[in-house]
């Protein structure tokens, strides 16, 4: 999946209240991601909207969910919403592991079992890691690395390259400013050398790493040049036509 295209991908978590607005923010986005065909343009909908967005879909914006039951398929399983009928319901892409599920007690463990059952699905995983915080013993980095270690066990070398890396530093989701554009870098560099230790480097290249927490369209540029990042999980302002279509703008002027 890595290549030197860009990926947007807007997370809109329990948002919009109803399936009408649902509708019209998703079509300005359709229209703007038409505009900018150097990136891939990814909105992960709840899934109660999921097929009706799908249906009024001729377009190049691919369609995720944000969580899934670890149940593969269909069967006795209350509540529950398996990868397949996500699949089926014209999904591409799962967020996996994002820390408003970890914070409802979704471990590393389980946050495993998902990735794998998702891959085998045939669907793209966004893998969600981040430390709550940062403190000046570097200790974070050790917290990503489990996270990540644990996160991609048992992944094969060919399901890896549909795995996305979305890091996504808990302290920077929903405020007022985003990383430092180098420590986003450092992070990357440490993220990719990770994968290159327990994959090999040649699967290096081939596993995105995105970012996401306050990304707008002030900070997209300088966040994509100096991190050197493949690409945003954005959350607040894809719901924000507007400024989304300026984050796809500037992802898609970006080499
Ligand atoms: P934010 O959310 O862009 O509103 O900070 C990002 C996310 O939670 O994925």
């Amino acid at each position: 999946m890595a290549k030197s295209k860009k990926i947007v991908i807007g997370n809109w978590k329990m948002n919009p209240a109803t399936l009408s607005e649902a509708r019209s923010i998703y079509s300005k986005i359709k229209k703007s991601a038409s505009l900018y065909k150097k990136v891939d343009t990814v909105i992960c909908p709840p899934t109660l909207y999921l097929s009706s967005l799908q249906k009024s879909s001729e377009t190049s914006v691919a369609l995720g969910v944000q969580n899934v039951s670890l149940q593969e398929a269909v069967g006795s399983h209350t509540g529950s919403t398996s990868p397949l009928m996500v699949k089926n319901a014209g999904a591409e892409y799962v967020i996996i592991g994002h820390s408003e599920r970890r914070a409802n007690g979704e471990t590393d463990e389980v946050i495993n079992k998902k990735i794998l059952s998702v891959l085998s699905s045939g669907l793209k995983v966004i893998f969600c890691v981040g430390e709550r915080e940062r403190s000046h013993d570097g200790h974070f980095l050790e917290f990503v690395k489990n996270q990540i270690h644990t996160g991609l066990q048992g992944v094969s070398k060919k399901a890896l390259p549909n795995v996305l890396i979305a890091y996504e530093p808990v302290w920077a989701i929903g405020a007022e400013n985003a990383i430092l554009p180098r420590d986003l870098h450092q992070m990357k560099i440490y993220i990719k050398k990770m994968l290159s230790e327990f994959f090999g480097p040649s699967m290096v290249v081939k596993i995105p790493v995105i970012y996401g927490g306050t990304v707008n369209p002030e900070n997209a540029e300088l966040l994509l040049l100096a991190g050197e990042i493949d690409g945003f999980l954005v959350g607040r302002e894809s719901l924000n036509p507007k400024n989304f279509a300026t984050i796809l703008q500037i992802a898609n002027s970006i080499k």
